[in-house]
């Protein structure tokens, strides 16, 4: 073995550029961050190539003094901690003192700089960590630091940069994130010469229209919840806002994106209830906390945090999020009465004035004489699916069956998470054929049966018999229900269906109970499922995620109409 040797500063720097330099994205995140930090009110992102041939990003911060600027490039030199117990309670982006130095030691970098009291401005360039002397420079207060040929001197890094296409698409990311983490600062994004995004200082629902779409915005609801220290704020999107992909789930702590398995597991928790099988929920949400209660010191990347406390955090966040998720139909976000895709009635519920939107069916505790309950009362039925009803504010559209089978879940989960669904015997038993596999699965899974309100037993050499089952699935599908549950049991195992699986269960269960499309109803009973729908959590969406009503009001009615006009 060779003799150990303390290795050379540059290399040192490259190696730490490895860890914080992945990709021109990454180039971008710090100098932005280093903006924010610098109290910028407008950040300016200059890519040329997707960033590999160059990236800039100009801020009018308090800038840098002249004295300074080689420090700047050094390692581990940084003016926004001085202690470990500064470290500890770090509320500022950066603390590490290291990426420009990294960068610099892997580019062309150049920084140019003028402070507010300053007659001047200052350059200094630098190419693989070598600075140039700081030399005078024009310009206005703040800073821009141009970082040109990403890993020309390290040729093996260079091998990974992939296509201008996929590189941008990368730094348009980290712009998002750091464009949805503030804003109330000003951003410009240009590529190749040309301006790609412009966004000026606004709420929080405009900026979040601009970078993830108005859709996603028309169908989310506000998250603002508050307890023991701990803030949770943004936007979270209902069902209609799910996707394909997990690709729109922004988490921020302290205005710093992470990625974090305590925060994404509540999220997913929240969501549970609403989302099924391939539906990714979609959010924008700001958690913030104490500095002390959370270190950021884990990944040199810092997209990685650690909760002192993190079973608090991820009560708190699921439980925020979930009650801004789960409101009964009395109290339904205007979401999902809004969402009458396109027509100009959109406009009317702009998710920025909530507060209006809500106005028009705000919950109401009891139904008074002279007002109709939130959800109003019926006047008949549409072909044997939808019911038409009439409330204070207009006309009201309920999918009978997607509703029902809300209301029949929330119901089969009440009685579960007390104990047991009730069972109630079936006056003729379901009888059906059955495989060996399936009837021992019926002799293994008793309990777990009964526990789910059923009762199966063998009646013969190749038959199940069910003698009991739920009371709101007793005119159902028994036999059907039956076998779709000892598959269940018998795929997963009942501890697993009991728990993790537990909702697609009840989904399973609910569906073969609600009513069916094309049954016809009396008044009384139409008036009974919308009185029930008040009363239910989480009533204004399906368990599939899909809506179960939606309000017009009077004034989309005028509108539809053209009258007033
Ligand atoms: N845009 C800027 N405006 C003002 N000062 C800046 C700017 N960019 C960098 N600086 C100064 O240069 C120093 C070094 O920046 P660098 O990004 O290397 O380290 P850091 O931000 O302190 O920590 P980290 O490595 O965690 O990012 C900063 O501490 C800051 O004083
Ligand atoms: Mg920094």
């Amino acid at each position: 073995m060779n003799a150990i040797r303390v290795l050379p500063e540059l290399l040192v720097s490259q190696i730490a550029a490895g860890e914080v330099v992945e990709r021109p994205a990454s180039v971008l995140k710090e100098l932005v961050e280093n903006s924010l930090d610098a109290g910028a009110r407008a950040i300016t992102v200059t890519l040329d190539q997707g960033g590999t041939r160059r990236i800039q990003v100009e801020d009018d911060g308090e800038g840098i003094a002249r004295e300074d600027l080689s420090l700047a490039l050094a390692r581990h030199a940084t003016s926004k901690i001085r202690s470990l117990q500064d470290l500890e309670g770090v509320a500022s982006m950066g603390f590490r003192g290291e990426a420009l130095a990294s960068i610099a030691s892997v580019s062309r970098l150049a920084i140019a700089s003028r402070r507010r009291d300053a007659a001047h401005g200052a350059r200094i360039a630098a190419e693989g960590a070598a600075a140039g002397e700081v030399e005078p420079a024009a310009r206005a207060q703040g800073t821009s630091v141009t970082v040109e040929d990403l890993y020309f001197n390290t040729p093996a890094r260079r091998k990974f940069l992939r296509s201008e296409a996929t590189e941008l698409g990368h730094c348009d990311e980290a712009f998002r994130r750091a464009a949805l983490a503030r804003c109330d600062v000003a951003f410009a994004l240009r590529h190749n010469g040309r301006a790609s995004r412009h966004l000026r200082s606004q709420p929080l629902a405009e900026r979040a229209a601009a970078l993830l779409g108005e859709e996603f915005v028309n169908a989310s609801v506000a998250v603002q919840a508050q307890s023991a220290g701990l803030r949770l704020f943004g936007l979270a999107g209902t069902p209609q806002a799910a996707k394909t992909r997990a690709d729109a789930q922004y988490f921020f702590v302290n205005g710093r994106f992470v990625r974090d398995r305590v925060l994404a597991h509540a999220a997913r928790e929240a969501y549970a209830e609403l989302l099924h099988g391939e539906r990714q929920a979609a959010y924008v949400l700001f958690l913030e906390l104490d500095p002390r209660g959370v270190d950021v010191n884990v990944h040199p990347a810092k997209t990685e945090v650690r909760f002192r406390d993190a079973r608090a955090v991820h009560q708190f966040v699921r439980h925020a999020l979930g009650r801004a998720l789960a409101p009964s139909a009395a109290e339904a976000p205007v979401a999902y009465a809004a969402l009458s895709h396109g027509a100009p009635i959109q406009a009317a519920f702009a998710l920025a004035q909530p507060s209006r939107a809500y106005g028009a069916f705000t919950t109401i505790p009891a139904p008074q004489a002279d007002r109709a309950p939130p959800l109003g009362f019926a006047l008949g039925q549409v072909h044997g699916v939808y019911i038409v009803a009439q409330n204070d504010a207009g006309l009201v559209l309920v999918d009978m069956h997607a509703a029902h089978e809300r209301i029949v879940m929330e119901k089969l989960k009440k009685s579960l998470d007390a104990g047991a669904v009730q069972a109630q015997a079936l006056l003729v038993p379901a009888v059906f054929q059955a495989e060996a596999l399936e009837l021992a699965a019926a002799e293994e899974n008793r309990e777990a049966l009964a526990q789910l309100g059923l009762e199966v037993s063998v009646s013969g050499p190749n038959e199940l018999s069910v003698r009991a089952a739920p009371a709101p699935l007793a005119g159902g599908d028994v036999a059907g229900l039956a076998r779709e549950l000892l598959r269940e049991l018998r795929e997963y195992g009942a501890s697993q269906v009991l728990s993790s699986r537990q909702n697609e269960l009840l989904a399973t269960m609910a569906c073969h109970a609600a009513v069916r499309a094309n049954r016809a109803l009396a008044l009384p009973e139409m008036n009974a499922l919308l009185r029930e729908m008040e009363e239910t959590e989480r009533s204004g969406s399906c368990n599939h995620g899909r809506p179960t009503w939606y309000q017009l009001t009077m004034g989309d009615l005028d509108k539809l109409f053209l009258r007033g006009r």
